[in-house]
């Protein structure tokens, strides 16, 4: 079970927004453990004529919406769908993953798998293409590109889904067990999209949130090896597990840039825990995986009350040095911990390392709730964060 521990929660409830639900919790709760959904619902498996089945791949589904502002809702059924899977209409879209445990991403039943890694690298390819799950309104907003600002998104390009949830369904590129290159389990650009106890599974690069990307993450698995949360967007993960599949980079890897609207673009990963993924890992990572590096510098990263094993390097973050020049900026770039706590917390390595900032509650105050970096919340599952579903 993710370790979830009452009296060291930052999570504040009071602050936060509105409650905005496409589907009614109980009927959504019956839906995933039943099959018995609201009329209109979608329902993909891979067993054709099985239940009231519409679509045989979750694709199919998608492409079979209106691309208008109408709530929609797929339910998967269990099993496992090897398919990429691309996501552009504006409209609110929930897709519900079979389970019958709702509240424990663990026990997933509902797998999406696609093997892909970037080998290019001049540069011609995007990392985009190797991505289970695209969120983005155009092909060129979901470009990562390169350089300190990455690809020029058109100005014009109309902003994406505007509210996508997730429930219950695991994301993972099965390309190879070890990083062997930019291999995304998710790539959301330009769009709002919520998770809600899932999985994210790779070795480099599994979650990419780009510019314009508004993701929050709860009761999720994120695992990975390399840089394996990086992106230009905004990013909260709220009580979730990171799984160290080994070490490389650092776990986030952030760029800034001004073309990022002026919310707080950063990935702030709230209340959860960072661990290696199994026994025989841990002893193999002990002391090696860095918090993060910076991408360009003006990366900003959070870890603010979590729970960190001994995987953690005790320096904490490290800097990302390229042709003997370092990317980190003091004063500029933030790679931060507040309240951390744990075996992976060593406070005179921190210091020693040089680049981690240790926040006390006024440096995390101008980050510590989604409204405060995200702007708008209206499309973040209140009722599930506040556990009254
Ligand atoms: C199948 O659809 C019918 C008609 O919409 C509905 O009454 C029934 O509950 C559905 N059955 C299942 C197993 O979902
Ligand atoms: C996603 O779909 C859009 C619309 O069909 C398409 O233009 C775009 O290239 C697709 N993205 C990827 C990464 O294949
Ligand atoms: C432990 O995790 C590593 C990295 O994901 C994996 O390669 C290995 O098979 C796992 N070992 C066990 C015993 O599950
Ligand atoms: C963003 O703008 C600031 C101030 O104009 C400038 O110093 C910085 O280099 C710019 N950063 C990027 C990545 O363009
Ligand atoms: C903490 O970090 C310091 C400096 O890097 C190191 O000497 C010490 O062994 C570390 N302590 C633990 C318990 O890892």
């Amino acid at each position: 079970m993710l370790p979830y521990i009452l009296s060291l929660l930052c999570l504040l409830l009071h602050t936060q927004g509105a409650t905005t639900t496409p589907i009614h919790p109980i009927t959504r709760q019956t839906c995933q453990s039943t099959g018995h959904c609201p009329p209109g619902t979608l329902i993909v498996s891979r067993t054709p004529n099985h239940k009231n089945t519409t679509h045989p791949t979750l694709q199919s589904a998608i492409n079979s919406l209106p691309n208008d502002n109408t709530p929609q809702t797929i339910l998967l059924l269990a099993g496992s769908y090897i398919e990429q899977v691309n996501i552009t209409r504006p409209g609110p879209l929930t897709l519900l993953g079979e389970t019958s445990n709702p509240r424990d991403a663990s026990r997933n039943r509902v797998r999406i798998t696609w093997a892909a890694a970037n080998s290019d690298s001049t540069g011609a390819v995007d990392n985009v293409f190797s991505s289970v799950l695209v969120v983005a309104p155009t092909l060129e907003a979901s470009l990562t590109g390169s350089g300190p600002t990455g690809y020029p998104v058109p100005a014009d390009t109309p902003f994406g889904n505007t509210d996508f949830r997730v429930y219950n369904v695991d994301f993972e590129n099965t390309w190879a067990e070890y990083s062997d290159g930019p291999a995304h389990a998710l790539s959301l650009s330009r769009a709002n999209g919520g998770f809600y106890y899932c999985g994210f599974y790779s070795y480099q690069d599994t979650v990419y949130i780009g510019k314009l990307g508004n993701a929050y993450f709860y009761q999720s698995i994120l695992a990975g090896q390399t840089d394996f949360l990086y992106g230009f967007g905004t990013a909260w993960i709220q009580s979730s597990a990171l799984q160290l599949r080994g070490c490389g980079g650092g776990i986030t890897a952030w760029k800034g840039t001004n073309t990022t609207t002026p919310n707080k673009y950063g990935v702030y990963i709230v209340d959860s825990s960072v661990r290696a993924a199994n026994a025989s890992v841990a002893t193999d990572i002990q002391g090696a995986c860095a918090l993060g590096r910076p991408w360009n510098s003006q990366h900003r990263s959070i870890f603010a009350c979590c729970y960190e094993d001994g995987s953690v390097d005790p320096r904490g973050y490290v800097d990302w040095v390229v042709g003997g020049v370092g990317r980190f900026e003091e004063g500029v770039t933030l790679m931060a911990e507040y309240r951390d706590f744990g075996p992976g917390v060593n406070v005179t390595g921190r210091v020693e390392g040089g680049v981690t900032s240790v926040l006390g509650l006024g440096g995390w105050e101008a980050y510590n709730t989604p409204l405060k970096v995200f702007g708008d919340v209206e499309w973040v599952d209140w009722g599930v964060v506040r556990g009254t579903d």
